[in-house]
């Protein structure tokens, strides 16, 4: 892991990011000019019609300019890249997909983390903050097969809204695992309700989500990568019902099939269960 721990600002998580971006190995994609051309082409476009559309002045041009060169600076691309455009990459790409709803990576994925046979708990520190929660399900193909020894790779926010790997003073790993499931296709995972998450204000992606009058806020949610082979892996993300920001998510990620109901079972724990189909292939 090559993730470091930084200060508990903006640059810090930005530079997190983009340093673990960076260093995940990952193969180019094969593209023609000819694509490379028309994608191109329709972005800048797009920039050109907005300048004419509302008359940009060269003192807003400049100050866009500054922006963009600060976003790089303080390593935030992979933030405002997954916030304001990964959900479309996505859309499209859900298109041509069967089984459970897909959802956005994010910029807080790291690959290798520890791996736990169900039942089991993420780890977590011994004063781990926020209300029990269970996740049970299965993992079965498209077809109703369940899907014994498949991986269920879970992260997510702690009560505070803060991943682990990206933010100071949390422990490497916490509320992080990859869940084995059982020889019915079965998982049970018990964990912490995370918060919602704020994009960092302090860096030039809050700026300009204060400067434009938006708010900065993603609803709770459990980001779940589900693996199994001879299948198509899914990456989605799970919400909860009545959450706050549920209905105006900045990164337009929610899907109503993603919406977690938890019920208390009686000893204090929230527990919900949700199963996941992948398609073959
Ligand atoms: C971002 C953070 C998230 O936790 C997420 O799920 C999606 C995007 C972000 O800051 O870009
Ligand atoms: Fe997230």
């Amino acid at each position: 892991m090559t993730t470091v721990q930084d200060s508990p600002t903006a640059a810090g998580s930005g530079a997190n990011a983009s340093s673990n971006f960076k260093s995940a190995e990952r193969s180019g994609p094969d593209v023609s000019p000819e694509r490379v051309s028309a994608v191109v082409t329709a972005v800048l476009q797009g920039v050109h019609a907005a300048i004419r559309q509302h008359g940009v002045t060269y003192p807003e041009f400049q100050a866009a300019k500054a922006w963009l060169m600060e976003v790089g600076e303080v390593g935030e691309w992979p933030l405002f890249m997954d916030v304001f455009v990964e959900h479309v990459v996505e859309e499209v790409a859900a298109d041509q997909q069967q089984g459970t709803k897909g959802s956005i990576l994010g910029p807080y994925y790291l690959p290798d983390q520890v791996r736990l046979s169900s039942p089991c708990e993420l780890p977590h520190r011994a004063d781990e903050k926020g209300e029990p929660l269970g996740l049970s399900g299965q993992v079965r193909d498209v077809d109703g097969t369940p899907l014994a020894g498949a991986d269920v790779d879970i992260w997510h926010a702690d009560a505070d809204g803060y991943y682990s790997g990206f933010a100071p003073d949390i422990p490497l790993g916490n509320l992080r695992g990859v869940v084995t499931t059982d020889a019915e296709g079965n998982f049970e995972i018990r964990t912490v309700q995370p918060a919602p998450y704020q994009i960092p204000t302090d860096g030039p992606t809050g700026k300009l989500i204060e400067a434009a009058g938006w708010h900065p806020w993603r609803p709770a949610h459990l980001h779940l990568m589900v693996r199994a082979d001879g299948h198509r892996t899914i990456t989605t993300q799970l919400y909860f019902a009545g959450g706050e920001w549920l209905d105006s998510d900045v990164a337009e990620a929610t899907k109503p099939e993603l919406v977690l109901d938890p019920v208390d079972d009686g000893s204090g724990v929230r527990r919900a269960s949700y199963d996941f189909e992948l398609e073959q292939g």
